[in-house]
């Protein structure tokens, strides 16, 4: 029997048998370390998906691969290997071309299965759309290159009963490809070949004529979770259920009103928003005044007069959260362009060397009720304590609404590089 060694995952002190595999030890012990290529009786392991990438020893490295020794430190569960995790997983759907409703492995499926693990909506990197072939030509099998995520499983486990591999990698580097020796399939039996589509963790390797499809429900992951042994909550709409409306107010300061237009840029989601919210203050609703506190005020636009002041102050005492919207909220955006010019040269090109055709009227307005014009444009930060911001010039509707429903619900949510770009 192997000497007990002491290791220590995310602080839990561990005792396990020497050389165990770092994965098997996390399962046993209830810690989840998601993983794609892992098969436990691939010895040595395959290490080839990086999604069970842990702080080993304080280095990154694949749990799969490691084996426990005396003094073992992992850290599994950091805000930062989890989207390292969920960052490798999302260049797996981003390389290649998966439709899950229309898959015949959608529901039995690994690579799915993790995605919904970690909590992936959408993936931070563009999709290559690469054009792969389906090969037909094995007599047994299609194989779907879109959806293969190169694993080795099927290279390292399908061999025929003379001992001839049936799959093997092809070219190189970002051409790699699994073929399949068509010679070779073609000998296998009915049960070898159903098993080759079980290894597959993806919908890439199909036996004809025999169906993966099951009932909603049925499916291997719909109810349960094999790789944490919990069972999982029925699927429910990503939407938060509505106990009270949230109440929004906004205010366009010195900015173009293009944020706000933004906003009404959402298209269908409008709908889940208005059943969502109320707006109270807002150029959208004409109410000039707070008729209640808010849970959230969006500012567009930073502070250029005293006017700017006044309201952006009303704003933070009146709303429990205060979300600078915009790059002009931000940090003064376009109207800061000023910041760099007396306030007197920019008075006198805007209203005594500007040709008007009013005689007399080449004149600085002053009058007690007019707003009185900042020596410089400030960022509502530098007025007043703002709790988060959204940049963007203009940020994207879906960028503000789910940045709000996260912040009013918690709602999780990933923003697309579309959604996040400045340019
Ligand atoms: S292989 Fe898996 S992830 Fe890819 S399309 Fe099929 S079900 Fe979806
Ligand atoms: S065909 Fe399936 S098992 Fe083989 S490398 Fe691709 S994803 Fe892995
Ligand atoms: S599961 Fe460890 S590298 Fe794939």
């Amino acid at each position: 029997m192997a000497n007990l060694v002491n290791i220590k995952i995310d602080g839990k002190n561990i005792q396990a048998p020497e050389g165990k595999n770092l994965m098997l030890v996390a399962r046993e012990n209830g810690i989840f370390i998601p993983s794609l290529c892992y098969y436990e009786h691939i010895e040595p392991p395959l290490g080839t998906c990086r999604t069970c990438t842990c702080k080993i020893n304080g280095k990154y490295g694949p749990a799969c691969t490691e084996k426990v020794h005396e003094g073992l430190t992992v850290e599994v569960d950091s805000a930062e290997l989890i989207d390292t995790r969920k960052a490798l997983v999302e260049m797996m759907f981003a390389e290649g071309n998966h439709i899950c409703p229309a898959c015949e492995k959608s529901g039995n499926c690994d690579l799915q299965h993790m995605g919904y693990e970690l909590g992936i909506a959408v993936t931070r990197f563009p999709h290559l759309f690469k054009d792969r072939i389906i090969d037909y030509k094995p007599s047994r099998m299609v194989m779907e290159h879109n959806r293969c995520i190169k694993c080795k499983r099927c290279v390292e486990e399908v061999f025929t009963d003379d001992g001839k591999r049936v799959f093997n990698y092809m070219n190189r580097g970002n051409e790699t490809f699994v073929g399949v020796d068509y010679i070779q399939e073609a000998k296998l039996s009915e049960a070898q070949a159903i098993n080759a589509m079980k290894i597959c963790p993806t919908g890439a390797i199909i036996v004809r004529g025999v169906s993966m499809t099951a009932p909603f429900g049925d499916r291997e992951f719909d109810q349960q979770s094999t790789q944490q042994k919990k069972v999982l909550k029925k699927p429910t709409l990503n939407r938060p259920a509505i106990t009270e409306k949230k109440i929004i107010a906004t205010v366009s300061l010195a900015g173009c009103f293009g944020c706000h237009m933004s906003m009404l840029d959402i298209d269908t989601e409008l709908l889940d928003v208005i059943e969502l919210v109320s707006f109270d203050k807002s150029p959208l609703t004409d109410f000039k005044q707070f008729t209640t506190r808010c849970h959230i005020g969006l500012v567009e636009g930073g502070c250029c007069n005293s006017e700017n002041v006044e309201t952006l102050r009303k704003f933070r005492e009146h709303c429990d959260i205060l979300v600078a919207l915009g790059e002009c909220s931000v940090w003064g955006g376009l109207p800061s362009m000023r910041n760099s010019i007396p306030l007197s040269e920019c008075l006198e090109e805007a209203y005594l060397n500007s040709v008007t055709n009013e005689p007399g009227g080449n004149i600085i307005p002053y009058h007690e009720d007019l707003p009185k014009i900042l020596d410089r444009v400030y960022a509502c930060n530098e007025i007043v304590k703002i709790d988060y911001y959204i940049p963007g010039c203009p940020p994207s509707a879906n960028h503000i609404w789910k940045a709000v429903k996260n912040l009013l619900w918690g709602e999780e949510y990933s923003i697309l590089y579309s959604e996040f770009k400045y340019d």
